[in-house]
């Protein structure tokens, strides 16, 4: 349940402050006193294991996807044992629908760095790497900069504060791979190799990066971990979703009036998202569908949407995922049929072909939905379609077959009649 009443939500990720990515102005709004107490305050920041403990009770559920507790995941690190120790921070942002880390980059770099750090400190990291999509170019540069004036500042580098503790923290471009986001298949483009995901187990917090102990964070949940210093555990459970908790970044796009990235409790509900926050659906047409999370998520009906919420529990009720927040929001007028092709052909283009089932399902869901969405499919198609995605899901090395195939599946089982009425009549009429 919401308690925060979202019309008067302060947001702290992209507040509306001036020149706010400029360290001194983060800096005047109280930038960078989470990372000082962190490393001087002893009575209330004993040891590294405190943060830990924090920011696992507040339940920051990681925004790259998965959802899994940032604190929890943290935990999984192996003592240290002297050698290099390593924090990998996911900003390859390149899930269709998903523009919402670009938002911290452009105004708010230092909440984000400022989150890096203190993760960095509580697993006892040496080095941190910022891994952002290639096409990011100026974002990258503003991360630079943003990174190059943390040091001048002695907020990065040797014995921080006098407190010991020495970091280092690095820029790194991709250069255009979706499947790169993939936490294991980041490692390897960060190692300088092809980005091939890795074969889990082992595990990145037992062997990771140079073979070394390492966490993987996105962007966003990083940047959620300044707030946690700042304000405690318990406040940031008070926002929004029980078991979701926090300020989410909404990345709306498609037929609404004001799409854009809209940070608010987590848990809003779906329709308050589209009609005041968006301010409604495009030249006053009738809301078809959304898919709430990322072109992974399964979409859902607007017959279904009524008094979901975007939190996991509401809407695993209506058969789908969070994901990253990121909605596309469709009208009247939409065509599933074009629109699950485009996704088809996106999954295709990324799949990296080591897995058998990815590299050819992928290839089959694209070419039997041309077939479709050019008339010339036939009704026993949709089924071999869905019996593909059987075969696809839950037998690869990473989740790109499941992202795959979900959307495949779902699009079809809710809109089904509008695939048949694509499919050549003749054999509507044996089938
Ligand atoms: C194909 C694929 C692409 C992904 N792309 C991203 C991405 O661009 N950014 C991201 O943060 N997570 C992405 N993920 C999820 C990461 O593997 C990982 O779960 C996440 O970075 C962990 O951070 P979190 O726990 O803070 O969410 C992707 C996963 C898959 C399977
Ligand atoms: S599931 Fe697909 S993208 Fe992932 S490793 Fe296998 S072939 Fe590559």
């Amino acid at each position: 349940m919401s308690t925060v009443d979202w019309k008067n939500y302060d947001p702290v990720l992209i507040p509306n402050i001036k020149d706010l990515h400029k360290i001194d102005v983060y800096r005047k709004n109280g930038g960078y006193e989470a990372w000082k107490a962190v490393l001087t305050d002893k009575k209330k920041w004993a040891d590294p294991k405190s943060v830990v403990d924090e920011v696992k009770s507040a339940n920051i559920r990681g925004r790259g996807g998965a959802g899994f507790n940032a604190g929890l995941k943290w935990s999984f690190m192996p003592p240290a044992d002297g050698g290099p120790r390593y924090l990998a921070c996911n900003g390859d942002e390149s899930e269709p629908g998903t523009f919402k880390d670009r938002k911290i980059f452009e105004y708010n770099p230092h909440v984000f760095i400022e989150g890096a750090l203190i993760a960095a400190y509580a697993m006892e990291i040496t080095s941190i790497y910022v891994y952002i999509r290639g096409e990011y170019k100026s974002y990258i540069d503003m991360m630079e900069k943003a990174i190059q004036d943390a040091y001048d500042a002695g907020l990065i580098g040797e014995d921080i504060f006098g407190s010991g503790y020495s970091v280092n923290f690095y820029v790194h471009s991709g250069a255009g791979a979706y499947i790169c986001g993939e936490e294991t298949s980041m490692l390897e483009s960060l190692e300088g190799k092809r980005g091939y995901p890795r074969v889990k187990p082992p595990f990145p917090a037992q062997k990771g990066l140079w073979g070394r102990p390492t966490t993987i964070n996105n962007i966003e949940t990083l940047s959620h971990v300044t707030s946690v210093i700042n304000k405690g555990a318990d406040w940031f459970k008070s926002v929004g979703a029980e078991n979701h908790p926090g300020p989410l970044l909404y990345g709306i796009s498609g037929h609404v009036n004001r799409p854009g990235v809209y940070e608010l409790p987590s848990g809003m509900p779906i329709l308050d998202l589209i009609n005041d926050v968006a301010q409604g659906m495009r030249n006053g047409k009738k809301l078809k569908a959304v898919i709430p999370g990322g072109s992974s998520t399964p979409v859902v009906r607007a017959d279904q949407l009524d008094g979901v919420t975007m939190d996991s529990d509401s809407l695993r009720e209506v058969g789908t995922m969070l994901g990253t927040a990121g909605m596309v929001v469709m009208d009247e007028d939409t065509d599933m049929v074009d629109m699950l092709w485009r996704i088809t052909h996106f999954y295709h283009h990324e799949s990296c072909g080591q897995c058998t089932p990815c590299r050819e399902g992928t290839g089959w869901l694209e070419k039997v939905m041309l077939r479709i969405k050019n008339g010339e499919g036939e009704i026993k198609d949709l089924d071999l379609l869905l019996d593909i995605t059987t075969q696809m899901e839950g037998r690869t090395i990473c989740a790109l077959a499941d992202a795959a195939a979900w959307p495949v599946r779902h699009t079809i089982t809710r809109f089904r009649d509008e695939f048949e009425a694509r499919c050549k009549k003749s054999v509507h009429a044996v089938a």
